[in-house]
């Protein structure tokens, strides 16, 4: 496979004459593709029913006639301000009851039935006008799902769709009462037309009705998407994209993803370090203008497997965002890496956002590849560069990685609706494993609860807060390395703690007995290297101690190739926790130089240099930014 690059483009921001002149400089900076119109509602219809399509034309026409291939959006993430009038109860509202008002943008709530006509009506347009024009060779659907907090709506349109979800998944009552637990506190109903959103209780809402809420939420915005796929598909043999973000778990994107043909998101390396990790104060100065060294090879990773191994980044950070608390530059070179780092984890294509900045309205400090006044902004350069380097590397072909790390949506709805630690989060914790794997220079797949596993020789499993019985026997018979845990298999589908005791591994006599969230600060010692930071459980049973705590607790148990981890590790611990198991699993790793990262591919190694300094390694010194390929054969041994 050859990747590609391409641009976000907004012809509606900028007047017809300086079409074909953009045109012309993408494909001269040896970009494929440009996606638009996904925000372009209010100029596909001003008004109601009255559709102005030739602007839009001639826009294709004109990017087209450049050489270029267009990814077109649906608007539907922007419904124009009479759209209000038609529907006036279509906005989501949040959690203490107010509307979220127009004004800017997604102010939609996935459950509302006639928004959903709205849109199927828009995409069907759009696809009985450009399914088959040649120019038009991708489609994106709406414009990430979830963004501002967007998928979670307490209206009228979600109560409604609650309680019939309700009623088709329990059926009774009665049976609802007894799966959630109702006879606490006298919360049991007679009829589901009793039960209300799971917002303004006067303390928090039983657990297993938020997390019912949730799943609902999540199953929303599957259905919403799904009414635009179905519209479109019989009029167009395109591939089918919607662009996901950056550390968003508020809905199950395997399940969107299965509706589509590939997966992309929208990576802001340096937005994200600024605004969504939790990094630590140290690290977020150390990596200010290069991004968190692993958070975006956890998303290609994660897209990768929604995808089902066809992803692409949509929107690629160019310079500095506006959205961040703070918005520095990014290093000279960093446009590259990035890119060249997708590329390495299987990407098929990249699109930098955007191509010029907007003078006006909200986004009018983030960067583009061009300047307003269209001279070329600091990136412009880079991704010409890394066009040409495409020319001379042509196949970059991903491989299956000899670690899995499972990932599993509905975890991360069990620990948000009760943490029992302020600073227990899911993402969290399966980054921070993801980060372990990464330091030892290992190259992960990102996988489903329900992928095969057969092919890997180590596999992670930490925070899978619900496990089927057949997962845990798959984990058991898959002779990987297997390290399951912490809080895996902690709940039961409803939400409540399971009898027998978590994890009831097969074959592994080890029972959480007790468990302990622990603050900021305070930490449980190995004895040895490392530490439980914000979780730590108290085992029982005679499974053998492969770890232990200095108060003589063990914390990692194993038996045969399966291990429970009894506690969020931190850095070290995690190093330790990794390097044994990779020695047993068979895998070579080396503690990397800080900052710098490997990927591999069918046929080179990829090394990355996220440190402000340069690192050397195996002999070849890396810049800053810098970024180095070997040939798998020519490895330095
Ligand atoms: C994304 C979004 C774009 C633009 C960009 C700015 O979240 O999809 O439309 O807002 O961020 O960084």
């Amino acid at each position: 496979m050859t990747p590609t690059l391409g641009v976000c483009y907004y012809p509606e921001h900028w007047p017809e004459e300086q079409w074909a002149d953009d045109a012309r400089r993408m494909k001269e900076a040896g970009l494929t593709w440009v996606r638009i119109g996904e925000f372009a509602w209010s100029r596909m219809e001003a008004h109601p029913g009255k559709l102005t399509f030739a602007w839009l034309d001639r826009a294709i026409d004109t990017l087209g006639a450049a050489g270029l291939k267009v990814v077109l959006g649906t608007p539907t993430a922007t419904p124009p301000r009479w759209m209000l009038e038609r529907h006036p109860d279509m906005l989501a509202v949040d959690a203490q009851g107010r509307p979220r008002k127009f004004g800017s943008r997604r102010h939609y709530c996935f459950s509302h039935e006639g928004y959903r006509e709205e849109c199927r009506r828009i995409a069907q347009l759009l696809g009985e006008r450009y399914g088959k024009n040649p120019h038009v060779q991708a489609w994106q659907i709406d414009n990430e799902y979830a963004c501002h907090d967007t998928t979670v709506s307490y209206s009228d349109a979600a109560l409604r769709g609650f309680r019939n979800w309700l009623a088709q998944k329990y059926q009774s009552p009665d049976a609802l009462n007894r799966a959630w637990g109702n006879v606490f506190w006298s919360m049991e109903y007679a009829d589901f037309s009793e039960i209300d959103l799971p917002n303004l209780t006067v303390t928090e809402p039983n657990p297993a009705h938020v997390l019912d809420f949730r799943r609902f939420s999540s199953d929303q915005v599957a259905a919403f998407n799904k009414v635009q796929t179905d519209a479109l598909r019989p009029l167009t043999d395109r591939p089918l994209i919607h662009n996901y973000m950056g550390r968003e778990t508020s809905f199950d994107h395997f399940k969107v993803g299965a509706d589509l043909d590939i997966a992309s998101w929208d990576s802001y390396p340096i937005g994200f370090l600024s605004d969504r990790l939790d990094a630590s104060d140290e690290d977020k100065c150390r990596y200010l203008r290069q991004g968190d060294p692993d958070n975006q090879a956890f998303h290609h990773d994660l897209y990768r497997a929604v995808g089902r191994g066809r992803w692409w980044v949509m929107e690629q950070q160019p310079g500095p965002v506006n959205w961040a608390p703070w918005n520095p530059a990014p290093l000279p070179g960093m446009a590259r890496l990035w890119a060249w780092e997708a590329f390495a984890h299987g990407a098929e294509a990249v699109c930098y956002f955007r191509w010029r900045q907007a003078p006006f309205a909200q986004e009018q400090h983030h960067a583009g590849l061009l300047r307003p006044d269209s001279e070329a902004a600091p990136a412009l350069s880079e991704a010409i560069e890394v066009a040409r380097e495409l020319i001379d590397l042509e196949q970059v072909s991903p491989t299956n990685a000899p670690a899995a790390l499972i990932f599993d949506y509905e975890a991360s709805w069990v620990f948000e609706t009760q943490p029992q630690g302020a600073d227990f989060t899911y993402f969290g914790l399966v980054l921070d494993a993801y980060r372990a794997l990464r330091r030892a220079g290992v190259s992960i797949d990102i996988v489903p609860p329900d992928a095969p596993l057969e092919d890997y020789s180590l596999i992670l499993a930490p925070g899978l807060a619900i496990m089927s019985d057949a997962l845990k026997s798959r984990l058991a018979a898959s002779g990987a390395i297997t390290i399951v845990g912490p809080r895996s298999g902690a709940k039961t589908p409803e939400g409540s703690i399971p009898v027998p005791l978590p994890p009831d591994l097969p074959g592994l006599d080890a029972t959480v007995s007790l468990v302990e969230s622990l603050p900021p600060r305070v930490s449980e010692p190995f004895d040895g290297d490392g530490a439980f930071i914000r979780w730590s459980e108290h085992l029982e049973g005679g499974a053998d101690a492969l770890v232990v705590t200095r108060a003589g607790r063990p914390a990692l148990v194993g038996s045969g190739t399966l291990r429970y981890l009894a506690g969020w590790p931190d850095a070290e611990g995690w190093n330790r926790i990794i390097a044994l198991a990779a020695t047993d699993a068979g895998l070579k790793t080396t503690l990397l130089p800080d900052g710098l990262r490997l990927r591999d591919t069918a046929s080179h190694r990829f090394a990355f240099n996220y440190a402000p300094e340069p690192v050397t390694w195996q002999g070849q010194t890396i810049p800053p930014a810098g970024v180095h390929w070997w040939p798998l054969d020519q490895i330095p041994k």
